[in-house]
Parts: structure tokens; sequence; C-alpha cells
């Protein structure tokens, strides 16, 4: 498949900084095999990463990781955030950053803060971190962003052992002033497919939780946007995923691959093209990882006639390969796929065990033996 003449620009661009990270959450995004310190990619690469990307139109860009902050550079990279002109939101777990690295980073550039908490109950919330203390040290750090005014949004990955408190979380973002929270359900791919079992909420649980974001909303117009939406495995119709395959962003792992989301390495057989030999603009363009399911030509039926097809671009690859095996095939969370019951069977079935044991992430030896550096 070639790519088409009236190929978007993306918006938006993840950089994955290092996948070192103080916290160990079983549900965490990054791959099973983590990238190693010494492969990633310098500062200077990141600059010319970033000012590649505002020449192709990228607006936003997000720093994360792993944690962003393991980075002793983090602040260099800020910099050329802002020289490129982008806006740069920071996705940190808070550990690492004191009140004087984060005004420097401040006055670097940085936009925004998305600050991640795990519970509104300290001890769940260390558990599901794998960090004791955590819970305490990131409420420091958000309010040090409030303080320091930058625009702050909390979010909040939900399931079974926290989804009960979604209202509590959500009174919590406003306590903090937190300017949006985003509600977002686990993705059973990588390390949170290994953990589904304990992490999957039962259908009462989320209808709960559905009920209760709707009668409190209100209370939250034009002082906190709240986002939430049905979690996949419950749902009717699937999201599109990324706003579909390589049409609005990218994700460039430590090492410097291009991935069209930040699972698309569970997918066997794609091929990844690395900024370390090529310009972003060429990868967007022609990498065989972005062509292979870009557009609708590659759909199947029922997405081939379907009218939705332009709209949720069939739905998530990546959780199409992790439910029917094949990431061409219709998201199983859409009503139309021949394997939605299964994929509803399979979430209550999860959900009724009463395994409450993590596996969390891999950690590294080396990455235990290095300090996150404060400054
Ligand atoms: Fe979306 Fe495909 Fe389902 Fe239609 S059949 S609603 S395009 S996933
Ligand atoms: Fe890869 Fe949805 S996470 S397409």
């Amino acid at each position: 498949m070639s790519a088409p003449e009236n190929l978007s620009s993306p918006l938006g661009l993840l950089a994955e900084l290092t996948h070192r990270c103080p916290l160990a959450c079983p549900y965490c995004s990054n791959p099973l095999a983590l990238d190693q310190r010494a492969d990633e990619l310098d500062a200077a690469t990141w600059a010319r990463v970033f000012r590649e990307a505002a020449a192709m139109g990228v607006l936003q860009l997000h720093l994360s990781g792993g944690e962003p902050a393991s980075r002793r550079d983090l602040i260099e990279i800020a910099a050329a955030a802002r020289d490129a002109g982008l806006y740069t939101n920071l996705i940190t777990s808070g550990l690492g950053i004191d009140a004087a690295r984060l005004a420097r980073l401040k006055q670097s550039g940085l936009d925004h803060v998305q600050l991640s908490l795990q519970d509104v109950d300290a001890e769940t919330a260390d558990r599901i971190a794998g960090y004791h203390g955590a819970h305490a040290r990131k409420l420091a750090f958000s309010r040090m962003v409030v303080e320091q005014q930058l625009a702050l949004t909390i979010n909040v990955v939900v399931h079974r052992a926290n989804i009960s408190r979604v209202s509590a979380l959500v009174e919590t973002a406003a306590a903090l002033g937190a300017g949006r929270v985003e509600i977002a359900h686990a993705q059973y791919y990588g390390w949170a497919l290994r953990n589904r079992k304990a992490l999957m909420p039962t259908p009462a649980q989320v209808a709960q939780a559905m009920q209760e974001m709707e009668s409190i909303r209100p209370r939250y117009a034009g002082r906190l946007v709240i986002d939430m939406v049905v979690p996949d495995y419950y749902a009717r119709r699937p999201k599109a995923c990324m706003g579909g395959w390589a049409r609005r962003s990218l994700n460039v792992t430590p090492s410097g691959r291009v991935l069209p989301c930040h699972a698309a390495e569970t997918i066997p057989g794609l091929e990844f093209w690395s900024v370390r030999d090529r310009p972003l603009a060429e990868i967007w363009r022609d990498s065989p990882a972005f062509l292979a399911f870009r557009g609708t030509d590659w759909m199947r039926e029922p997405c081939r006639s379907c009218d939705m097809r332009e709209i949720d671009f069939g739905g998530c690859r990546c959780q199409a390969l992790a439910i029917a095996g094949d990431a061409a095939a219709t998201d199983p969370a859409c009503e139309l796929s021949p394997l939605h019951t299964i994929m509803r069977k399979l979430a209550e079935s999860d959900a009724s065990t009463d395994d409450d044991e993590y596996q969390y992430r891999g950690r590294s030896a080396a990455e235990l033996a290095i300090a996150i550096p404060v400054r």
C-alpha cells in the first residue's frame, strides 16, 4: 500500500524519552522488553526530531516515558521543544522533580503537566504503583505545579482495584487545582494483558462508575473537564484508536523507533524505521509500519462496507491482535465483530476471579541501581 496523495500531517508526537521508571504499574504501556539506557537517543537527536516534527505540522509534544524525569538532560530536552515551537506537555509521576527543577523546566518552556494518580487511598495507590510513599510525593508535586502556575491534568488509569472510587478521584483532582481529569480504563496489551485477571472490573463496577460520572459532571462544569469513556471490553462500538492508524500522531521510542501507537510493536511482522536513520517526514510518509493500516484499503468485512469506517477506522489494531490473533480483523470491541461476545465473556470471566496478585512491570537490575536525579 502506498501513502495517499492527500496525506495528513500528524498533530501530536509522543516522545518516550526513556523506559526507566521508579514505579512498576501492572498496566504500564511500555513494552514487555524495555529499551536500555545505553540505547536512548541523546538530547541533540531529540532536538532534531522536534524540529522535524514542527516542520511537518506537529503542534503538541508529549514528553513521556517510563518516567521522563529519569533523564538528567530533561531541561535541555524541554528547551529544545520550546525552540522548535511545540506546545509541550510533561507526562510524569512527579517523582524526581523538586520545586527548583520544576521552575527550570517552566523557564525552559514547559507548558503543561500531566500527573498520574493511582488511587485516592495512599496504601492502595502505592500497592498499584509498586512503590511505597509514591502517592504522598505525587500530591506534594501537584501542589508545586499549581503554585508555579503550570496547567495541570490528573490522569488515572482505572481497573478493578480503584474503579469504585472514580467520584473521589475526580474530587481529588479538583481539590488539587487540576483543569482536567482523564479517567482512562486500563488498555489490555503488554503488561496489562498479562495482568488482565487482576485488573478487569466487573460489569456492575463499570455501570456504577459511568453512572457516578454522569451525575457528578454538572457539579464541575466550567472548572474541571472530565474525560471518561466506556472501557472497550464492555463497549458496543470501538474507539478510533489514535484517531486512526498513522493519521494524527506518532510515537518515538527511547531508542528512536517510530511507531503508529505505543503498542504497535506487539504486532508481529511490522517493520519500524528509526529517527537515527531517516527524517521523521519520510518515516511518516513511507514507513512500512505506518502504511500497513493507514486509511481503509486494508479493511475486511464488516468494516469494509460499514458507514463508520472513516470515523472509528475499525477500532484498535493492537486489540484486534490481542483478541482475534489478527491485527487486520475488526476490533472485537465492535458488536459487529464475530468475536464481540467472546470478548465480553473473557472480561466477565476475568472480572469474576479473586486474583489480585499483580505481575509488576519489569525492572532491570541496572534500572533498580539508578537513582532518580532531582536536579
Ligand atoms: Fe467500526 Fe468496523 Fe465496527 Fe463498522 S464494523 S463500527 S467500521 S469497527
Ligand atoms: Fe495500537 Fe490501538 S493501541 S492501534
